[in-house]
């Protein structure tokens, strides 16, 4: 679904830029200009970023458990 309409962002964007490395909010904004013109979708954006950080490094948690 779009998150941001200004800047054309879904959440599949979003998770991707996770995917490839994003860490953060700004990481994300940086990445796709979600959130920076009118700025109503940050909110919501920032909470789909922080779900998508958590869940990589809940799996990054995971590979590490399976190495040692
Ligand atoms: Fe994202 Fe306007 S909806 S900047």
């Amino acid at each position: 679904m779009y998150v941001c309409v200004c800047k054309g962002v879904t959440d599949h964007q979003i998770r991707q830029q996770v995917s490839d490395g994003a860490r953060s909010w700004r990481d994300v904004r940086e990445a796709t200009g979600c959130g920076t013109q009118c700025g109503k979708c940050a909110c919501f954006a920032k909470s789909v970023t922080r779900e998508a950080v958590q869940e990589a490094r809940a799996e990054a948690d995971m590979g590490l458990a399976y190495a040692i």
